[in-house]
């Protein structure tokens, strides 16, 4: 399996020194930027857009950058989100009505592509498009908000993706996001993730450092 990430999510940054945030989080040793974009439509809140991403790639950030879109339609913004730097776009199935034509898109403009399900969303959405996936993001909390509780049975999923993934022979990293804390990331990890968002864990304590330092203590157990 590949190297364990971790994907502090800028949503619990302080956007007001958003620039300085993300330098600061990568130098205390995060891996990738996990940036959540949010329409006020497909999930009850508003975020940030291909403009912020673009301005944080002027800003020097070289790290990949993680784009969650919880955004419907998902087609039309593909394209700005490339062009502004993006390094990962992912999607829910929900959101698209060309769940393969979405995939490939985001494919052709560069960027790697995946799937995001929420706790309730079936995993029958994968069975065609494994070999268009790049990457599985697995909602262990209902999109929207940071700072929610992780919900248990996302670990059974986990597993289950790990098994689709393990058998198809691709290369295809799966994500979790939504209430990784360093006292569940191992149990997490075991379960068969390999990278890990985590927005309120890190920017709600102020030294990112040790908290980052201390996931991978946990992560190398
Ligand atoms: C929720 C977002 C998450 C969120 C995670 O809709 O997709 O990325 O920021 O926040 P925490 O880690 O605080 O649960
Ligand atoms: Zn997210």
């Amino acid at each position: 399996m590949a190297d364990n990430l971790i994907a502090p999510s800028i949503l619990s940054a302080d956007f007001a020194r958003l620039g300085e945030e993300v330098v600061n989080v990568l130098n205390a040793g995060a891996d990738i930027v996990h940036f959540d974009v949010m329409d006020n439509h497909f999930v009850p809140n508003l975020t940030i857009g291909p403009l912020v991403c673009e301005a944080l790639r002027k800003h020097g950030v070289t790290a990949p950058i993680d784009v969650h879109l919880m955004i419907e339609p998902v087609d039309r913004i593909i394209p700005d989100f490339a062009k502004a730097g993006a390094s990962y776009i992912t999607f829910h199935p929900e959101a698209s009505r060309h769940i393969d034509r979405s995939l490939q898109m985001i494919r052709d403009h560069g960027c790697k592509s995946g799937l995001v399900f929420n706790p309730a969303t079936p995993l029958s959405f994968l069975d065609h498009v494994l070999d268009k996936c790049d990457m599985i993001l697995l909602m262990s909390v209902n999109p929207g908000f940071g700072g929610q509780s992780f919900i248990p049975s996302a670990l059974d999923k986990l597993r289950q993706v790990r098994k689709i993934i393990d058998d198809s022979g691709f290369d295809i990293r799966l994500e979790i996001d939504g209430g990784v804390k360093v006292d569940n990331i191992r149990e997490i990890k075991e379960a068969g993730a390999d990278t890990f968002v985590a927005g309120s864990a890190i920017f709600g304590k102020p030294d990112y450092k040790a908290v980052i330092d201390e996931m991978r203590a946990e992560l190398a157990k």
